[in-house]
């Protein structure tokens, strides 16, 4: 088989035309207002508020400043407890330790990958003062059940949801369970600001808190309420939302039919499995994540390097644990008999290259090279 000519990566920018950057840039120029919660910034919030079904939005100039600022915006205790998954991006755990917390793992479900929650009360003490799930590749976590454990034990819960955007569990906006849930709009995302991503929030209490943590704490000039960072998103993020809002559905429904292309052509081949989505779920195609079981002829790692040698560059998300990071490593819950399932699937999971330009053609290539070159 023929290696491709270009690079095939795992993601592809979803990219408004050059035009109509320019007619944004423009507008922008001609109002001088570059940052600051301007006419962008405040447009977008509103056309959020509606696409994620949801109370509060407040966006940020990225994700990990999002997530940062919820932990702190819900006062936990200095140097309590939050439990989370290992199975996850490195900002997942670093905000929970930035903010003077400690990060408790937890092991994950085989099948959605996401963190198991009849685990979750195993790990509680009396210094445990939220949950941190995370809604990995658009999968989403058993919501409910971590729900009802935060309420038995009274804990926060802020749901990490930069895979989900526009997920809807049974017709509702995924942004709304729990206390807040952070959106990433990194370029590499189904929805995109170049950076940049949002909290959304039922408690109205929230929205002056929020504001001023992402502002300096600033309310006006003469005014400063709060110890707050800046986390502000600026105009031309904002105006490549705007556009990338008209944008992305298109996108979710040439994702979809790649996905179709995939499943067809992989169902057929021993040894690979694919985690599915639930049916009550309409989810954000953000990954395609594949696993790689022990009765495939080679291992995870190997068939990297054999897509690697074609040009086509997956990834090994998430690989290490972060329960493996130098930070985390000696907690007690990073060991790996508290970690089984997220041990074993750290060496198996595969994303594979997903994005609505990939050709279907380049599809059945790429499931060639895994069902027939190992
Ligand atoms: C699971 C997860 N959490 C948090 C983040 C951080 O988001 P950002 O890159 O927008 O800061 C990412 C990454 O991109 C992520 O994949």
């Amino acid at each position: 088989m023929e290696r491709f000519p270009n690079p095939i990566y795992v993601a592809s920018p979803l990219l408004p035309s050059l035009d109509d950057i320019q007619g944004e840039l423009t507008e922008i120029w001609g109002t001088k207002w570059l940052t600051n919660m301007g006419v962008k910034h405040r447009q977008l919030e509103a056309c959020l508020k509606n696409e994620l079904k949801v109370q509060n939005v407040s966006i940020f100039n990225n994700g990990a400043i999002a997530l940062l600022t919820a932990l702190k915006a819900l006062d936990l205790p200095i140097g309590s407890e939050v439990i989370t998954t290992p199975f996850t991006f490195a900002a997942t755990p670093h905000c929970i330790s930035w903010n003077n917390l400690k990060p408790v793992f937890c092991d994950i479900e085989p099948d959605t990958l996401t963190i198991d929650a009849h685990r979750i009360k195993n790990l509680i003490t009396p210094n445990t003062s939220a949950i941190l799930p995370v809604h990995v590749y658009g999968f989403p976590c058993n919501v409910d059940e971590i729900q009802k454990i935060a309420e038995e034990y009274s804990l926060k819960v802020v749901f990490d949801g930069a895979h989900v955007f526009s997920t809807e569990i049974d017709g509702r906006g995924i942004g709304t369970f729990g206390d807040i849930t952070m959106f990433s709009f990194h370029a590499t995302k189904l929805y995109n600001t170049a950076e940049g991503g949002c909290l959304t929030y039922g408690d109205d209490g929230l929205v002056d808190k929020i504001y001023n943590l992402r502002n300096f704490g600033i309310r006006n000039e003469e005014k400063v309420a709060d110890i707050g960072i800046n986390g502000k998103m600026n105009e031309i993020q904002a105006a490549i939302g705007l556009l990338n809002l008209k944008l992305f559905r298109e996108e979710q429904t040439k994702r979809m039919a790649v996905r179709a292309r995939y499943y067809e052509n992989l169902d057929r081949v021993a040894g690979i499995r694919i985690p599915r989505l639930r049916t009550d779920v309409t989810d954000s195609c953000q990954y395609l994540p594949i696993v790689i079981e022990n009765s495939f002829p080679v291992t995870r790692n190997a068939l990297y390097n054999i897509l690697k040698k074609y040009n086509v560059f997956a990834r090994k998300y998430f690989y290490p644990l972060c329960s493996d990071y130098e930070p985390y490593k000696a907690l007690p819950s990073s060991s790996r008999e508290n970690l089984p399932v997220a041990n074993d699937l750290k060496n198996k999971v595969l994303c594979l290259p997903f994005y609505g330009s990939l050709e279907l053609q380049e599809v059945d290539i790429i499931c060639k090279i895994i069902a027939e070159n190992v």
